[in-house]
């Protein structure tokens, strides 16, 4: 992935703790990782947040995001609003490996009450780690933008 810019999190209440462990993990390995909050377990609406990390990667302030919420579902819905956003709500490796390697996705959404810390590790290390294959899938994924 491109080490260049850090990786952009947001999250909401819902999925906080997993947001926190998640930071902790990648700061560990040596990721730079700017947090676009939510900061505490406080109810908060999701949307905020979900805008904040896909209007920066929109914008390709940043090349890489991570959404969390309850489910990831409401994440997803947001992000995918914007343009040049593939976000991909995964919940398990398989997933997170395929919307690398053909749909390039540079948003990884995971739901707090659906993965446990362990599995979360592991998808993001899995979808952070694996390239976008290209060729024919890179005229496919242009095709998305309306
Ligand atoms: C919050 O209760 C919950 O609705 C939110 O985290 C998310 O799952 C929405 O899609």
């Amino acid at each position: 992935m491109d080490t260049d810019k850090p990786i952009i999190i947001g999250c909401d209440h819902a999925a906080f703790e997993l947001k926190e462990k998640i930071k902790t993990y990648l700061m560990d390995r040596g990721y730079r990782v700017e947090d676009a909050g939510t900061k505490s377990d406080v109810s908060v609406n999701y949307v905020d947040f979900g805008k904040k990390v896909a209007a920066a990667v929109s914008k390709n302030e940043y090349s890489r995001g991570i959404l969390l919420c309850g489910t990831g579902l409401g994440m997803s819905m947001v992000a995918n609003r914007f343009a040049h956003v593939r976000a991909a709500l995964c919940s398990d490796i398989f997933a997170a490996k395929m919307s690398r390697l053909h749909n390039d996705a540079n948003i990884l959404v995971l739901g707090g009450r659906v993965v446990g810390d362990i599995l979360a590790f592991e998808i993001v290390q899995t979808w952070l780690d694996t390239e976008f294959e290209g060729g024919r899938h890179l005229e496919r994924i242009q095709s998305i933008d309306i």
